[in-house]
């Protein structure tokens, strides 16, 4: 039998946040605020720092048509790979809010967004660290490739 491990910090301490942590989370939850979901009425915001310190933003955007909408992730990522292609990513923060219940812990990335991570971390060759949080807890991952095991790898698509 094998095994995957993965290991990840979990943090309720804010005090112990660097400053451009905090900022980055302040991002985030700033940009869910304004998401366009009027129909799960959940808003999920995400801000990624590069290797410039210059910060992306993006929010869910929902449809009529439900399966046209996209993830907060994948705007904040597409947006950077259009506006900033030679940009490596440092970091990305995610949360969550429902305009209905309180959220008691952070959210995941959905598995499209978990690939889409994925691709941009091989191609910068440089680990993208993922920063889930809520108002209470913080859980912080090293790199994408820990969030999707045997994931699917653009290698495969080449003839050998
Ligand atoms: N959503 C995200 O923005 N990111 C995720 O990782 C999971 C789900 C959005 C999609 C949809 O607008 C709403 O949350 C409910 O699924």
């Amino acid at each position: 039998m094998k095994k995957i491990v993965i290991t990840y910090q979990e943090i309720v301490d804010f005090s112990v946040l660097s400053d451009s942590d905090k900022d980055l989370m302040n991002r985030a939850t700033k940009i869910a605020q304004s998401a366009y979901a009027p129909y799960s009425a959940f808003h999920v915001g995400a801000a990624l720092i590069l290797e410039n310190n210059h910060i992306v933003v993006g929010n869910n955007q929902e449809n009529s048509s439900f399966p046209c909408g996209i993830c907060a992730e994948r705007v904040a990522l597409f947006a950077t790979a259009t506006n900033y292609p030679n940009l490596a990513i440092k970091k990305i923060a995610i949360t969550a809010m429902s305009k209905h219940f309180n959220l008691e812990s952070p959210v995941g990335p959905c598995g499209l967004c978990r690939q889409v991570l994925i691709e941009y971390e091989d191609k910068q060759k440089l680990d993208i660290e993922i920063m889930l949080f809520n108002t209470t807890k913080v859980i912080k991952i090293s790199k994408a490739k820990d969030l999707l095991p045997f994931y699917f790898k653009g290698e495969k698509l080449k003839r050998i």
